[in-house]
């Protein structure tokens, strides 16, 4: 590792050997309260590259972003830009020396216009300028990197990727030579993350650096030039040159061990009708969630609904629990109407429901993990809880449940360890009578070692015979798991296909609407 303040700065297009550091951190550390977020940390990027932070939840990347472009202080260590010692109190002394940080969640004023969001905090902002000249400025800059955006628009009116268009126009516009980008893709859809990527690659070909984060192995593979890999605070290893990083060592780096990359679609024999779906709609405050939804899920059989967040796929889920009755249509599990007729009937007749909230629905907060574990297990008023505490202990083991074993109560639980007692108690061997699985995002937030465990017992539940409705915004995992894949958009199907030869790009589509025939 060079000490790049040694090094004597140079312009980013001196010729010959590798360039110097755009900006570099040394020997970071960040403490907080009972957290080690960043622990000794090197990190550096040069002029025209994309060096890439990977990692899993809570590796630390964001807490190394923000100390990168002035929003947080390390509690030790350095950063030198272009070969100088740098020390940024603020975001805004990152600007000043080119670095801007693209938020996981935006800042924008939405009902301010795209100009009016892009200047908006820049210093040097000519007041005696006119609309019309800011908007040309702004749309110029946009330009020159392939992002077209109409500078008049209301923010409020713009989608996400859109948005987060405007978030880098205003980077660039700023002066950023270096761009902090956290984990931009986990809010676009297929086409918008394609775009971004041209959007990098015109933004390094200008010599700009990008700091990309993301947690997701495939995108990663296909856009850094080099890759750091963090894990619990600590960098586990460097990986250049692409097509070197391959997506096994990154996961092995990422996790500490190696993991089963792609979990097999089963192949098995498709049974009897257990799920049958017809004509459903449901109208929530006179508003139209669902429409026209109709299909069935058979024994031993996987069906994935893909979609963006809010098409309806939640509201779904809960209609097919019994915990919302439809305005119109039909639901039988095996062969039983259960429209309208409330959850525990629709228990009885073998559904076992992940919800989307978790310690809502899923989990009664007030309960230890072990009771929470028994709560849908037993309908019999007599549970022998002492022969129950050994198989409890071997599900949070199993399930990797962060926890003071079968006592700790549920609502001191973080989100992901409270998903993992959920996920233990609906999809652990104890429910022998289960038919129907509906499970609702299994694996967001759990770490890669988790998100293995879970997809494997997806797939032995459905081996065992269980029909699964596996609704899920990560499409990777729809179509990686799904035999079946449908596709919700404004509460209708407007697509379905077989998983296994599942298009991505039409799948892509048919979720931002762009299929034909689609309002
Ligand atoms: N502002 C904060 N206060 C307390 N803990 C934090 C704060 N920011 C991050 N952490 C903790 O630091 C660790 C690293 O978090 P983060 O940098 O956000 O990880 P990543 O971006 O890789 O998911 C996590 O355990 C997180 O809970
Ligand atoms: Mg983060």
């Amino acid at each position: 590792m060079t000490d790049a303040s040694h090094e004597v700065a140079r312009g980013p297009h001196h010729s010959g050997g590798v360039a110097p550091s755009a900006l570099s951190a040394h020997r970071i550390v960040k403490r907080f309260p009972g957290v080690l977020a960043n622990d000794e940390v090197d990190f550096d990027v040069r002029a025209g590259e994309v060096h890439t932070l990977l990692g899993e939840n809570g590796a630390g990347k964001s807490t190394l972003a923000a100390i990168l472009c002035g929003l947080y202080q390390p509690d030790s260590g350095h950063l030198v830009r272009n070969g100088v010692a740098l020390h940024l109190p603020t975001p805004r002394a990152g600007l000043q020396h080119g670095i801007a940080m693209v938020h996981q969640h935006f800042r924008l004023v939405e009902r301010f216009t795209v100009s009016e969001n892009v200047v908006l905090g820049s210093r040097d902002l000519d007041f005696r300028l006119k609309r019309g000249q800011i908007d040309e400025r702004v749309a110029a800059v946009a330009e020159s990197y392939g992002l077209p955006i109409d500078p008049t628009a209301t923010v409020g009116d713009l989608s996400v990727g859109q948005r987060q268009r405007v978030e880098i126009v205003k980077a660039l516009y700023q002066g950023a030579e270096i761009l902090l980008l956290d984990e931009p893709t986990a809010v676009l859809v297929p086409d918008e993350v394609e775009k971004l990527f041209e959007n990098v690659h015109a933004m390094t070909r200008a010599g700009k650096s990008i700091v990309f984060i993301s947690h997701k192995l495939g995108e990663v593979v296909a856009i850094s030039d080099r890759v750091t890999v963090l894990r619990n605070g600590r960098v586990t290893g460097h990986v250049s040159g692409k097509g070197a990083a391959d997506a096994r060592e990154l996961a092995r780096l990422m996790v500490g061990r190696d993991i089963e990359m792609r979990p097999q679609r089963a192949t098995h024999p498709i049974g009897h009708e257990v799920l049958q779906i017809r004509n459903l709609s449901l109208a929530l405050g006179g508003v139209g969630v669902l429409s026209d939804v109709s299909f069935n899920i058979h024994e031993g059989e996987m069906v994935g609904i893909a979609g963006v967040a809010g098409n309806g796929q939640r509201e779904l889920a809960d209609t097919i629990a019994g915990l919302v009755t439809p305005t119109g249509g039909s639901i039988a599990i095996a062969g039983t109407m259960c429209t309208g007729r409330g959850p525990i009937h629709s228990r009885e007749l073998g559904l076992a429901y992940v919800p989307e909230d978790r310690l809502g629905t899923g989990l009664v907060p007030s309960m230890s993990i072990l009771d929470n574990l028994l709560l849908t297990r037993e309908r019999s008023v007599l549970v022998d809880r002492t022969s129950l505490r050994p198989e409890a202990a071997r599900l949070i083991d199993q399930f990797e449940i962060k926890a003071n074993g079968p006592d700790h109560p549920a609502r001191k639980l973080s989100g992901g360890n409270a998903q993992k007692v959920l996920l233990a108690r609906e999809l652990s061997g104890g429910r022998t009578t289960t038919k129907l699985l509906v499970v609702c995002s299994p694996t967001r937030g759990l770490d890669v070692g988790a998100i293995e465990t879970v997809r494997r017992l997806l797939n032995d539940a459905r081996s065992a015979g269980q029909a699964i409705l596996l609704v899920s915004e990560d499409l990777d995992e729809v179509m990686s798991l799904a035999d079946r894949i449908l596709v919700l958009y404004r509460g209708r199907i407007v697509h379905e296909t077989p998983g296994e030869t599942a298009s991505l790009a039409a799948v892509g589509a048919a979720m931002a609407g762009v299929l034909q025939g689609v309002a």
